[in-house]
């Protein structure tokens, strides 16, 4: 009887002493689970958000899977009063080359002004007509001299003209210009559009727009458009994103109207950038850098 009692009483004892002695333990335990279960989450949201980080900058560069680059000719001239000099042309391919190997495929438009101005040699009393001719042999030259540039670093390139010459290069023909830039080929539309009393913008404008383009990449001097000439007007603003109506009412000078107007009728976005600093083409392309965007 006795016995019986003392182990009746015993036991509550032993279960209060281990609930007042666990609490702590537990306590802190059922914390450290919380805390590694918060360290778990988080890890699996900061993974997450830099896969999705990752996937949106794979979008971004897939938006431009085919692009035109429109060059003026005074570019390939770099620091020299006219013709060609040798060192920018190879910078000007080696950065072409960077595009294609972060794979878009890359068409180029060119223009002569570094050789002669049709323009200019009419305004020396020349007939339009034949200064604009002359005007397209000077982007042959040019064209040809880019293709050589392109070649001697491993780019394959194809020339096309929209003047027939046959022994120097193919003819202009869209849809062996598409396969050979499905094929990772740079293609040089050579000759403007073949016709007078059109500039090359207007050729760079209808040839994306053949060529299905995602994007014109107007290569100039300056790192985008501005309210008013930055060379002449420091207070000059800006426009990081301006749309086409904006270009044509204010006269802003990216390209000439009819250019202007192909791309905005067939919704291609022009984007300015400076085509002068090595390696800017690609980094414009990435969407990095300052450069201006037009859309609709
Ligand atoms: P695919 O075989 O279709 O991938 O293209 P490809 O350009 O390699 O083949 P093609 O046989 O058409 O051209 C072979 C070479 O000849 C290339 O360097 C072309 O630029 C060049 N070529 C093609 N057509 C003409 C042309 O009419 N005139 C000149 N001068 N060269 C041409």
């Amino acid at each position: 009887m006795v016995s019986k009692k003392k182990k009746k009483t015993s036991q509550p004892r032993l279960l209060k002493q281990r609930t007042v002695n666990s609490f702590p333990i537990s306590f802190f335990n059922s914390h450290v689970a919380m805390l590694r279960g918060c360290y778990y989450i988080g890890i699996v949201l900061i993974l997450g958000s830099l896969i999705m980080n990752a996937q949106a900058a794979k979008e971004q560069m897939k938006t431009y899977k085919r692009v035109m680059l429109k060059m003026s000719g005074e570019v390939l001239m770099g620091e020299g009063e006219y013709g060609l000099d040798s060192s920018t042309v190879k910078r000007v391919a080696e950065d072409i080359k960077q595009v294609v190997d972060q794979g878009t495929e890359v068409c180029v438009v060119v223009g002569a002004g570094n050789i002669f101005r049709g323009v200019a040699g009419a305004a020396e009393g020349m007939d339009r007509t034949t200064a604009d001719y002359m005007g397209m042999l000077g982007i042959v030259i040019n064209a040809l001299a880019l293709q050589n540039a392109l070649e001697s670093i491993g780019v394959q390139t194809r020339v096309q003209t929209a003047i027939r010459m046959d022994s120097i290069c193919e003819p202009y023909i869209r849809r062996k210009a598409m396969r050979h830039m499905e094929k990772g080929r740079v293609v040089i539309f050579a000759a403007g559009t073949g016709n007078p009393y059109f500039t090359t913008d207007t050729a760079g404008a209808l040839r994306a727009t053949e060529m299905d383009c995602d994007a014109i990449f107007k290569g100039t001097k300056v790192d985008g458009v501005y309210s008013a000439d930055p060379e002449k007007n420091p207070a000059a603003e800006h426009y990081s994103h301006i749309n086409f109506m904006d270009v044509l009412t204010k006269d802003l000078k990216v390209m000439d109207a009819t250019a202007i107007s192909l791309a905005r009728e067939n919704d291609i976005p022009i984007i300015v950038f400076n085509v002068k600093e090595k390696g800017n083409f690609a980094k414009v392309v990435a969407s990095e850098g300052k450069f201006t965007i037009v859309t609709n």
